[in-house]
C-alpha cells in the first residue's frame, strides 16, 4: 500500500483518491480500478465560450427588447385574426393566382393564427438562446463495477454452494450425472437430424402427385373439393380450376392425414391463350394453352389464388409476390425467389387431364441449398 492508500471499512480492501484532478472527484475509489482509469486522458470539457449578453448587460437588454418584440407582433397577428373573424364576409372570395379562388375570410384566419403561434415560437427560441443560462453541467457517473473484495466474496458464495452439494465429494453422484445429460442430448439430436421435416431435395420433391403413389399410372387433375375429374374440353380460355391429386381420394376415404396430403399438393389450373405463352418448356408442359403450376407460394407458402386474367399475373395474396404465367411463373415483383414450378399435364384417352409425373423441383418456400 502507498502512502496515499487507505483501506475501505466495510471490505477491507484498499482504496486510493481517483486523482488529484477533479475527473473522479474526490472519491475513494478500489486501487485497481483507479490504475485503469490512469491509462487513460481525462480530455475534460472543451472551455466554456460566454455569449455577448452574458457579458454585457446592453447586449442583454437589447436580446430582452428583441423577445418582447416578437411576443408583441404574435400579440399583434392574434389582433388580426380576431377582428377578421368578425370584419370580413362571409361570402368575400379572393382570387390566388395558381390555386384559385378563395374564402378571403379563410386565408386572413389561417395566415394570422399562424404567424401568432411561430412568432411565440420564434420568441421563445431567442430567449433561450441569449439569456437563458447556458452553463455546462456535468454529473459524475457512480462505479459500476463491484470491488475486488465484493467479487472474491461473490466466488467463496459459490464455491460454498457448490461444496454444500457435495457434488466433489462423491464421483458416483458426479458421474452418473454426467452420464444421464450426455445421453439426454442424444435424443435431441436424433429429433433434428431425423424427425424435423425431409433432408434431401428428393423428398422433399414429393408430393401426392408422383405417379408411384398410383401404381405407376398417370394421375388424374380432379376439381377441389368435389373430386370430380376435368375434361380438356371443360377447360375454356381464362378459367381457372383450384386443382387436386386423384390419390387424394384414398387420404380422404380413409379420413386420415387429409390436409398434410393437401398441403403440398394444391395446383391452380388455367387456360390462356397458347401465343400468349413465351416460354417453350412451359408450353411443352401443358396442353394447348392449358398450363398446371403449384398454388403453393415460394416466398412463405401462402396459398397463390389471385388470377388477373388481363395480365396473365397469379398474386400471392400474403405478401403480394406476383408471378407471370407467360413466362413460366417467373417471379416479377414480391419477396419470392423462383418460379411457382410447374406440373407437367397431357390428356388421357378419355380425354382426361392427368399429370405423367410428379413435381420436378420441391414446392413451396426454398429454405434449402438450390442451384437457381
Ligand atoms: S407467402 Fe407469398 S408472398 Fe409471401
Amino acid at each position: 500500500m502507498n502512502h496515499n492508500e487507505t483501506t475501505d471499512p466495510g471490505t477491507g480492501s484498499a482504496l486510493v483518491p481517483a486523482s488529484d484532478s477533479s475527473d473522479h472527484g474526490h472519491e475513494l475509489l478500489p486501487a485497481s480500478l483507479v490504475r485503469d482509469a490512469d491509462r487513460f486522458e481525462n480530455p475534460g470539457l472543451p472551455a466554456h465560450v460566454h455569449r455577448q449578453a452574458d457579458d454585457d448587460p446592453k447586449a442583454a437588454r437589447r436580446a430582452e427588447r428583441q423577445v418582447a418584440t416578437l411576443f408583441g407582433l404574435s400579440m399583434l397577428a392574434t389582433l388580426v385574426f380576431l377582428v377578421s373573424y368578425f370584419a370580413i364576409p362571409d361570402e368575400s372570395v379572393f382570387f390566388f393566382p395558381g390555386i384559385g379562388r378563395a374564402k378571403t375570410q379563410n386565408v386572413v384566419l389561417g395566415l394570422s393564427l399562424g404567424f401568432a403561434i411561430f412568432l411565440i415560437g420564434i420568441g421563445a427560441v431567442h430567449w433561450a438562446k441569449t439569456l437563458m443560462s447556458d452553463e455546462e453541467v456535468s454529473e459524475e457517473r457512480h462505479l459500476q463495477a463491484s470491488t475486488d473484495e465484493q467479487r472474491a466474496k461473490a466466488v467463496a458464495v459459490v464455491k460454498e454452494g457448490v461444496e454444500s452439494t457435495q457434488f466433489a465429494r462423491r464421483p458416483l453422484i458426479k458421474y452418473s450425472l454426467g452420464g444421464a445429460l450426455g445421453l439426454f442430448a442424444l435424443p435431441l439430436g436424433l429429433q433434428v437430424a431425423g424427425s424435423l421435416g425431409p433432408v434431401t431435395v428428393e423428398e422433399l420433391k414429393h408430393t401426392i402427385w408422383d405417379p408411384k403413389d398410383n401404381g405407376g399410372k398417370p394421375i388424374r387433375l380432379m376439381r377441389d373439393p368435389e373430386m370430380t375429374p376435368i375434361k380438356f374440353d371443360e377447360v375454356t380460355n381464362g378459367s381457372v380450376f383450384h386443382v387436386m391429386p386423384e390419390t387424394l381420394q384414398k387420404y380422404i376415404d380413409e379420413g386420415k392425414h387429409v390436409l398434410e396430403a393437401k398441403a403440398k399438393a394444391a395446383v391452380i389450373l388455367i387456360r390462356l391463350d397458347p401465343n400468349d405463352i413465351k416460354v417453350q418448356k412451359a408450353r411443352d408442359w401443358g396442353v394447348d394453352g392449358v398450363v398446371a403450376y403449384s398454388k403453393i407460394c415460394t416466398h412463405v407458402g401462402c396459398a397463390v389464388g389471385l388470377y388477373e386474367q388481363q395480365t396473365h399475373h397469379l398474386l400471392c395474396p400474403c405478401h403480394q409476390s406476383t408471378f407471370d404465367l407467360t413466362e413460366d411463373c417467373a417471379v416479377i415483383f414480391g419477396p419470392a425467389k423462383r418460379p411457382l414450378p410447374q406440373l407437367k399435364i397431357t390428356v388421357d384417352d378419355a380425354g382426361y387431364l392427368v399429370a405423367p409425373e410428379g413435381f420436378a423441383e420441391p414446392v413451396g418456400p426454398s429454405f434449402w441449398e438450390r442451384a437457381r
